[in-house]
């Protein structure tokens, strides 16, 4: 079943019933500010930091589902709604949603009274611009109160959900005109307000939540929206909101607009005050005017428009398939931005508060969206390395506000430092900058130990070759990409965590993925270092690589299968002698991807294997049999029942890993029938079972051993983004850059015709057409570049800004 549909013209999922299987989100902001929004308007905005500077509360987990969000109320003579139809859920005559790219817009409709409100976050400003356009679709005058409402968390989310006995008696806020100013906690050491305006006259307006909704009241039932009149309350302690009042008069036909900013603001220290105890407002007054009308948010909102365009034409492509055309050229590449701005740290199923920007998890999100901005790409990697150790290990995270690792976590996660390799060596190749490799960036965060880029490859690169267990594969540390296969930690106490608590020394678990990762990015650390002419360093590096490759074949392979790990008693993980959790998915995905046992026959029958074992209708599942008890020496992966998250779940991130390895295979089919089993805009008729939003990924899809299967989990913030990007765009489509040009090779269903990609690359456009006459999957009979045919294929790094046609004719 659906609950709305694509409108690719306007790059939009639009939503025709308010009542979603989940509420469906979108995100705003791509700078600083940042907003969550449902299509029901719930959600809430933070700057920079979900965790330190959030602007507006919210409350996870809460009954009903999703309440708490910028609410915009109408009292209609008596008659009380809301647009988004939450929280009061008045039925509504018409609703609708549009989530476009970094903008939303809700629309309801009752007893002749229309209200749009356009959610956005302008380009290079720290706001929320919400515009509210009010029509009378009768013949009649109709005089209406128009309420907003926001909910001001005090900054700190954690504190504000927890500390009630300070927080209870610290709110602040300050009232002018029709702008309402937050400044809890500005009298002391913070620096930064929140204010909400609105660019009318307020006929009045509420600061204090009890008095606006209250004490034994919801959003649903909002006192002063049912009495009509607010009670212009002003905040002290409690909960400060932000809410005005607008006496609205429609003649027939007539309709109103309405400008609401949530605004950010930092002062400097000595500019804090206008007078003593009066926030200085002369930014805020600013910010206001930039948007005062109607023209400005439709600027706003142009300029939003063609930044998109612009990113999305850097890589686009035309099938016959709509809903490949979809996935690939609008709500992927979308997916991989948001995904590379929050990390993994504020969705509706990552609170803002757990989590910062992983290193695993952000140098996989790089190769997602490196072609879009690059720059932004780089900085990102140099952030990341100097969260690095001067063996190569690193912090598993740091928070974005400080950029410093973070200790509560720590490092050893034994598969991270790989990953840096792989976004830096996709960054090169994206741009061709390899000065980023003599940047001096430190360890630690610490000035006086530092080292070349290079050098923390390299790091990278030997903290794997100098930790290897008694089979010579790689210690696995607390976890390797599987958080949840802890092979060190034995935790029998409840409340510990798995993934920090190590109880064991570490000097006997392996980890066959960090083996197949070594062999797949190694190889890339040895091309890099070709390529600079580094033939030891190259040399060395291959040897080891090599030498890893002959380990896996030797002691890392099962028989039909890869291996997944060895546990702390040297015993097999992933074993046909293992009782349950036989296979795993992620060696068969990565070892091939690394083309292990390519020549030899093994890559095959390990996929072989997958097809046979881990693939349902829903896709890949991570493991069988699923763990049907607690296993002290596995760790968290077991404690989940059968068929959820990391036991048995279809964890989407892994995936792409199995499509990119059939396509090493050249089984075209497969390598697709895989992607479109998983890819969103495929999974849409099933909205009913999967749940999550039609238009992006989900970290989780649940397995064959539940009755739940085919319920996805956790959408939004999750590698699955870019893999599956890289999947489609780099290895079915085949079109990817290398470092002296752009490496064509498909991999596609010997039954497509053709298709054409057009792919802008440091600085020039490429127009692909690739023509398949002989309905092969792979192989490259021909590739012509303006006309004339060329040597292999690499479309050369022209480098001159101007566009080129290619013609490449797949066949033997
Ligand atoms: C989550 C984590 C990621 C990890 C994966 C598998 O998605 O963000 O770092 O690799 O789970 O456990
Ligand atoms: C849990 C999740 C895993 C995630 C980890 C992050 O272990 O199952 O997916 O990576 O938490 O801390």
């Amino acid at each position: 079943m659906k609950f709305g549909y694509f409108d690719d013209s306007n790059k939009e999922y639009v939503i025709t019933t308010p009542q979603t299987p989940y509420p469906w989100i979108n995100y705003l902001g791509s700078e600083n500010f940042f907003s969550l929004v449902s299509h029901t308007a719930g959600g809430y905005s933070f700057y920079k930091d979900a965790r330190f500077r959030r602007i507006t509360r919210y409350r996870y987990n809460n009954t009903p589902l999703d309440s708490g969000g910028r609410y915009f109320y109408i009292n209609d003579q008596g008659d009380c709604w809301t647009p988004g139809w939450l929280p009061m859920k008045q039925e509504l005559a018409k609703y609708e949603c549009r989530h476009g790219l970094g903008y939303s817009r809700i629309y309801g409709e009752r007893n002749g009274v229309g209200a749009e409100v356009l959610f956005l976050v302008p380009l290079h400003a720290d706001c929320e611009i919400q515009r509210v356009k009010l029509i009378n679709t009768t013949d009649a005058q109709k005089d209406i109160t128009l309420f907003s409402c926001v909910e001001f968390c005090l900054w700190n989310a954690l504190d504000d959900m927890t500390n009630f006995q300070r927080n209870f008696s610290t709110g602040e806020v300050e009232i002018e005109g029709s702008t309402i100013y937050h400044k809890t906690e500005y009298r002391e050491r913070r620096n930064h307000y929140a204010f909400y305006h609105v660019n009318a006259d307020v006929a009045g307006y509420d600061t204090d939540r009890e008095s606006f909704i209250g004490v034994y009241n919801g959003f649903d039932t909002p006192q002063v929206v049912l009495r009509g009149e607010s009670t212009n309350s002003q905040a002290m302690g409690w909960s400060p909101i932000g809410s005005h009042s607008l006496a609205v008069s429609l003649e027939p036909g007539e309709t109103k607009e309405y400008i609401f900013v949530l605004g950010y603001i930092e002062m400097p220290e000595q500019e804090k005050w206008q007078a003593p105890g009066v926030i200085n407002k002369q930014r805020a007054s600013a910010v206001i005017e930039q948007f005062k009308d109607a023209e400005s948010v439709n600027t706003a909102l142009s300029a939003l428009q063609e930044r998109w365009n612009d990113l999305l034409s850097r890589y686009s492509v035309q099938t016959g398939d709509e809903k490949l055309n979809r996935m690939v050229n609008i709500w992927n590449q979308y997916q991989c931005m948001v995904t590379f701005n929050l990390s993994r740290s504020a969705s509706y199923f990552e609170s803002g508060i757990g989590r910062g920007i992983g290193f695993r998890d952000s140098n996989q999100d790089i190769l997602g969206f490196v072609h879009q901005v690059p720059d932004r790409a780089r900085e990102r990697i140099l952030d990341l390395a100097a969260t690095q150790f001067e063996d190569g290990s690193a912090y598993h995270q740091y928070q974005p506000l400080t950029k410093k690792g973070n200790s509560d976590i720590g490092g050893n996660f034994n598969d991270d430092p790989l990953w840096l390799i792989l976004s830096t060596t996709a960054y090169i190749k994206e741009t061709g900058d390899v000065g980023i490799l003599d940047e001096i960036v430190s360890f630690d965060n610490n000035p006086d130990k530092k080292a070349s880029l290079f050098q923390h490859l390299k790091a990278s690169f030997y903290h794997v070759v100098n930790n290897l267990g008694p089979h010579g594969l790689p210690l696995i540390g607390r976890a390797d990409w599987n958080d949840c296969l802890n092979l060190n930690c034995f935790s029998k106490v409840p409340d510990e965590s798995f993934q920090t608590t190590t109880s064991k020394d570490g000097k006997v678990a392996e980890s066959v993925l960090i083996a197949g990762m070594f062999v797949f990015i190694g190889s890339e650390f040895v091309q890099l270092c070709e390529y600079l002419g580094l033939n030891e360093e190259a040399e060395a590096a291959r040897r080891h690589r090599d030498s890893m490759q002959e380990t896996v074949l030797k002691y890392g392979y099962d028989g039909n299968w890869f291996l997944r790990a060895y546990d702390d008693a040297g015993d097999k993980v992933g074993s046909r002698e293992n009782a349950e959790g036989k296979i795993f998915i992620e060696t068969q995905g990565f070892c091939v991807m690394a083309g292990i046992g390519l020549e030899t026959g093994e890559a095959q029958k390990a996929l072989d294997s997958v097809k046979e074992h881990l693939d349902t209708p829903h896709g890949i599942v991570l493991l069988q049999p699923a763990y049907t008890r607690y296993y002290e020496n596995l760790g968290e992966i077991s404690t989940y029942p059968p068929g959820f998250k990391e036991n048995a779940g279809i964890f989407c991130h892994n995936n792409p890993w199995i499509m990119i390895a059939e396509t090493q295979l050249g089984r075209g089919e497969r390598a697709f029938e895989y992607y479109a089993k998983i890819a969103p805009a495929y999974t849409e008729e099933i909205s009913e079972i999967h749940k999550m939003e039609p238009y992006v990924y989900a970290q989780m899809i649940a397995g064959k051993d539940t009755p739940k299967h085919g319920e996805a989990k956790n959408s939004w913030l999750t590698g699955t983004a870019a893999w599956n990007f890289i999947a489609i765009s780099q290895w079915i489509l085949g079109i990817k850059p290398g470092y002296t040009g752009l490496v064509v090779d498909p991999c596609i269903p010997s039954a497509w015709d053709d298709f054409a990609v057009q792919r802008s690359y440091r600085g020039t456009t490429y127009q692909i057409t690739v023509k398949n006459p002989q309905h092969v999957s792979k192989g490259i009979k021909d590739v012509i570049v303006d006309g004339k045919s060329i040597d292999g294929n690499v479309l050369p790094a022209f480098d001159d800004g101007q566009e080129h046609r290619v013609e490449v004719i797949l066949g033997k």
